[in-house]
């Protein structure tokens, strides 16, 4: 695997695959790689003939208070598990070499970027949305592939490449579950053994109240405060949301619908984990 670590190296091999007829697939990450990462590159190598992914922690979309120090980093780790996985290609940048001084660009996407984990973290998605579009820019695949985790996120993504009439297919990957239920995250590293313990309940919850308001007639009013009631008492210290959305416009919805999306994020100690789940056409009546 080739690891560049500048623009000017990276766009030259870019350049190169694309002089030599190959398809690029793109997966940006922020390190701290587990298998939900990996199972993106395995969706970019179906598509592409060539896989580069990118390892960046990216300042923008992180608060003063948030964890942008304490995020995990180890890029030799990262990089061995890219390669051992057939990325032919790590993007891995220097902060000074994306970001000026007097950097001053921020680009915002209404509407999806707003409501569910924008209301707690009203930086994150101008954050998500000015560095993605600064990747695409550099790399410019023709695919790049994003996990279905951050679906608020992924739904950032494809507003923001349609509005500005970036030429890339933006895929969405599966989320990976450890065997609990638990979506795999580089944030579950933070939990400590009894937070482990509990953090399934997130996705426990909100499959039982995916299968509740799918019965005809019920009402997310309901359920939602239920499902709320249900994370504090499996141990969680806050709820952020537990929302009921239609999964196209992440507009909240009271009734199940044929896409229907619930999207959560609760806090386990100083640990914030989101999940989603589609409520499958099958569940609605
Ligand atoms: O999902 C992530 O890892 C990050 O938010 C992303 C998309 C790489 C942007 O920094």
């Amino acid at each position: 695997m080739i690891i560049c670590k500048t623009k000017s190296e990276i766009r030259a091999l870019m350049t190169q695959w694309r002089q030599e007829g190959q398809t690029i697939g793109a997966v940006p990450t922020m390190g701290a790689l587990h298998e939900g990462h990996l199972s993106l590159i395995d969706v970019a190598a179906r598509e592409c003939d060539r896989v580069v992914a990118s390892v960046f922690v990216n300042p923008l979309q992180f608060a003063p208070h948030e964890d942008f120090d304490a995020y995990p980093r180890d890029l030799e780790s990262d990089g061995a598990m890219l390669s051992g996985r057939g990325c032919q290609a790590l993007f891995a940048p220097e902060r000074v070499s994306l970001f000026p001084a007097d950097f001053s660009t921020n680009i915002s996407v209404a509407g999806v970027g707003e409501n569910h984990c924008a209301i707690a973290r009203p930086h994150f998605f101008d954050g998500v949305a000015t560095i993605v579009a600064k990747l695409l820019l550099i790399l410019r695949p023709d695919v790049a592939v994003f996990g279905e985790k951050d679906f608020q996120q992924l739904a950032v993504i494809r507003r923001m490449v349609r509005d500005l009439d970036v030429d890339v297919r933006i895929l969405g990957g599966p989320t990976v579950r450890e065997a609990d239920g638990l979506a795999m995250s580089s944030r579950n590293q933070y939990l400590s053994a009894d937070e482990r313990a509990i953090a399934p309940a997130l996705f426990r919850t909100i499959r039982q109240a995916g299968e509740r308001v799918s019965a005809p007639g019920a009402k997310w009013s309901e359920i939602g405060a239920w499902a709320t009631g249900e994370i504090l008492a499996a141990g969680f210290t806050s709820v952020d949301y537990v929302d009921f959305v239609d999964a196209a416009t992440l507009e909240m919805i009271d009734q199940a619908g044929p896409e229907g999306r619930i999207l959560t994020a609760a806090r386990l100690g100083e640990t914030r984990l989101i999940d989603n789940i589609a409520v499958a056409p099958s569940q609605v009546d």
